[in-house]
């Protein structure tokens, strides 16, 4: 199998969102395709999956290195429970709880509104409605969830279904034990409702 760039680069950079590891290089790159050369902002919360060194090295922050690659004229935000280090001046990192409502709305009053958000923090359903339900109307364009392939999810999937309808895709991707990303069309939703309320 040939990995598309961003499966590389997730691969290079010690991410473990693509080659050998969940394969979501694929998925991504068709809903990021056309934005690389944007001026977005770009908010990834969940930033290593190894002990903190917060040195400012790729493999510290590695998925928000990708980010900053394939964004060549974004900022990257990223935000974890743990303190990491910004190692370029396009990033900027928050030490935050997702799960506390309280520290989202401190994030949107510094960064907001974002065009791009990506879920790949704690992983609890909690936590990741929190976030959702804080962050949704400060979102412009698209909202990523990984990883919901976990069992205890499955509220986190009823409630995209039944909120977002088919605005939210679920993507299941190749990697060896099937790993499964949801991808939320923020800009069709808020179209379709505001057309509709
Ligand atoms: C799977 S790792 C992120 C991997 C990274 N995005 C990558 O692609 O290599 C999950 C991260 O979520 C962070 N995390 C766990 N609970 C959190 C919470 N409640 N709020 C914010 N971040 C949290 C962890 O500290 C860890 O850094």
């Amino acid at each position: 199998m040939n990995p598309t760039l961003l499966d590389r680069l997730f691969w290079q950079s010690g991410s473990d969102k693509g080659f050998g590891g969940h394969l979501y290089g694929e998925f991504y790159e068709s809903k990021l395709k056309d934005l690389r050369n944007k001026p977005l902002k770009v908010l990834e919360i969940g930033l290593s999956n190894k002990p903190a060194r917060n040195d400012g090295s790729i493999s510290d922050t590695p998925s928000l290195w990708v980010w900053a690659v394939w964004f060549r004229n974004a900022q990257i935000i990223g935000a974890d429970i743990r303190p990491f280090k910004a190692p370029m001046d396009r990033m900027k990192t928050y030490t935050l709880d997702q799960g506390k409502g309280a520290d989202i709305m401190n994030l949107v009053e510094a960064e907001g509104p974002f065009d791009i958000v990506i879920d790949d923090g704690s992983h609890l359903s909690s936590d990741i409605l929190t976030s959702l339900k804080n962050l949704m109307d400060h979102t412009n364009l698209y909202y990523f969830i990984e990883d919901l392939h976990i069992t205890g999810n499955l509220d986190v999937i009823a409630y995209l279904d039944f909120i977002f309808g088919d605005c939210a895709e679920s993507w299941w991707s190749a990697c060896e034990r099937g790993r499964f990303v949801a991808c939320i069309e923020v800009e069709r939703w808020k179209k379709q409702h505001t057309s509709t309320s």
